[in-house]
């Protein structure tokens, strides 16, 4: 289960993102918004990044105008490792060296078209399991 969250400035790229994940068949829980009116992306934020920390979804995606706001206020619940990712190199680096829980995406910065692939590279790149990118995230825990 993916938990997913954006605020008004995501909100459009996050209808996208959402149509792509039913196409290819994830299961998803919309913590919203759930429309263009101006919200606080640190709520949805929270929601996500509580729920992937909780257990209750494996992974997350938030979007916000730039990506930023929304990762700084994920990786503030503990367990989160949010990774804002504008390139696909990225998105496969941060699964296989940091294990990242959630990928964070800027609709004002990232086109849709990149923004899917982004996606798809998140979720289909596995954790390496390499003792090193074990200790260095455990590092960031303690
Ligand atoms: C909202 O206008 C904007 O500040 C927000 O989407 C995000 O870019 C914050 O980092």
């Amino acid at each position: 289960m993916l938990a997913l969250g954006c605020d008004h400035g995501g909100f459009e790229l996050m209808q996208e993102v959402k149509a792509h994940l039913e196409k290819r068949g994830f299961e998803f829980k919309d913590f919203g918004c759930y429309s263009t009116d101006s919200v606080d992306y640190p709520e949805y934020a929270k929601k996500v990044a509580h729920a992937v920390a909780d257990g209750e979804c494996e992974l997350g995606i938030l979007i916000c105008g730039t990506g930023i706001g929304i990762s700084i206020a994920a990786n503030k619940v503990k367990g989160i490792r949010a990774a804002l990712c504008a390139d696909c190199f990225s998105a496969q680096a941060t699964k296989e060296h940091n294990n990242a829980n959630i990928l964070a995406m800027g609709a004002r910065t990232t086109g849709p078209g990149l923004a899917l692939k982004i996606v798809d590279t998140f979720l289909d790149t596995p954790f390496s399991n390499d003792e090193r990118h074990i200790r260095r995230i455990n590092m960031i825990e303690d």
